[in-house]
């Protein structure tokens, strides 16, 4: 398949080129928290984008993309600065306006080929800009550690494409390993690498293929709102340095200083959020899956009532995979759309797919498509020689 689109794109490429593989990410749990300081327990995932690069004898960049029909995008290093009509490309040009300190010898033309459903919330957006990072790393011995690339990721997402996201997403795709999870502190960026074990169950995603539009505009109000909380928190309390650092048992301070219901909720869903993350770990950690599942299911409802990022969408798919026998179903990512993620038996098969597949079109009258997700390696570059 990938030597294939190869093959099809030599007039462009004009060479043999090199290929890279970027991975989407899921996030298990700790939603939402990775802007508060707390602890997330994401991992890279096997869908993702592949980049096939070839070096050019002028100085400019030449992209294109098999998923968008526009044609090729030309980028020039003395114009990085973001611009609307670049549209996607904006990724490409934030990151090399971030990595680059002077004009490279000599520019590339890169093509991307995607099997990750863009806007479904399995970080598309921060998949891109890591692979362009290590592509640029790579291509020009620039010698920027790894954990350093995620950040740089994440600052171009946060100041250039004006996203307020967390790191979450840049690390799990930096940072992934194949079958682990990333068990990640975001106030510090340590981070441990958890054996990914089910035993007699595995791990699926499922797209509600509801288009996030809002999405945006609704994750920068939750920042906004939890900022506004910390704020009146501190006032009282000057030694609370972000949210995730409450306790369950701060709880009822907070909700006599804050005497603001709505607020009083999104602090609700960081601390125990912050909570079940932690146990979730421990339990996966020692096995205990069932339990592991039933945080998942507990972290869904924290989203839906308190945090408010849920839809009805992600919830009937919630609810179709609990009916068919998951142990655990919870949205995943920003929210608002986008996908969920469950834990099933080993032999939940087509037959169960099936069935979530009606009762989703009954209620939806959208299709949902399901994959199962298995923990991958993070961006790499690829040989040539171990592609079918
Ligand atoms: C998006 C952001 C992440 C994180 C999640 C919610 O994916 O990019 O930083 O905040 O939402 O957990």
């Amino acid at each position: 398949m990938i030597k294939e689109l190869i093959e099809q794109n030599k007039v462009f490429l004009k060479d043999t080129p090199e290929v890279y593989f970027s991975p989407g990410r899921v996030n298990l749990i700790g939603e939402h928290i990775d802007y508060h300081g707390g602890n997330v327990f994401p991992a890279a995932i096997e869908l993702g984008i592949y980049a096939f690069v070839t070096k050019r004898n002028d100085q400019q960049f030449k992209v294109k993309s098999l998923q968008m029909n526009d044609s090729p995008i030309m980028i020039q290093m003395n114009d990085l600065a973001y611009a609307k009509k670049r549209g996607w490309a904006n990724f490409i040009s934030g990151m090399m306006a971030a990595c680059l300190d002077t004009i490279p010898s000599h520019g590339l033309n890169i093509v991307f080929y995607s099997n990750l459903p863009s806007s479904s919330g399995l970080s598309s957006s921060a998949a891109l800009e890591v692979l362009v990072g290590v592509i640029l790393n790579q291509t020009y011995a620039l010698g920027i550690p790894r954990k350093q690339l995620v950040q740089i990721a994440q600052d171009v997402e946060n100041n250039y494409i004006h996203v307020k996201c967390g790191i979450m997403d840049q690390f799990a795709v930096g940072m992934g390993k194949k079958d682990h999870a990333i068990f990640l502190n975001t106030d510090t960026l340590d981070y441990e690498l958890v054996p990914f074990v089910l035993k007699e169950y595995k791990l699926m995603i499922a797209n509600t293929n509801k288009s996030r539009q809002l999405a945006d505009s609704k994750y920068n109000e939750r920042v906004n709102e939890c900022r506004a909380a910390l704020e009146i928190i501190q006032k009282d309390y000057k030694d609370v340095p972000y949210l995730s650092a409450l306790e369950l048992t701060d709880l009822e301070a907070v909700e006599h200083v804050l005497k603001d219901d709505l607020l009083f909720r999104r602090v609700r869903h960081v601390v125990t959020e912050t909570k079940r993350t932690n146990q979730a770990v421990d339990l996966l950690k020692k096995g205990n899956i069932k339990s592991f599942g039933e945080l998942l299911n507990q972290s869904h409802m924290s989203l839906k009532n308190d945090y408010e990022v849920s839809c009805h969408e992600l919830d009937v798919l919630v609810d179709a995979f609990l009916k068919e026998g998951a142990i655990g179903a919870r949205m995943t990512g920003a929210g608002f759309g986008g996908c969920i993620v469950a834990i099933v038996k080993t032999s939940f098969n087509v037959a169960n797919e099936q069935q979530i597949q009606n009762i989703y079109t009954s209620k939806i009258h959208l299709h949902t498509d399901i994959y199962q997700a298995n923990p991958s390696d993070g961006t790499k570059k690829i040989n040539i020689e171990e592609l079918l």
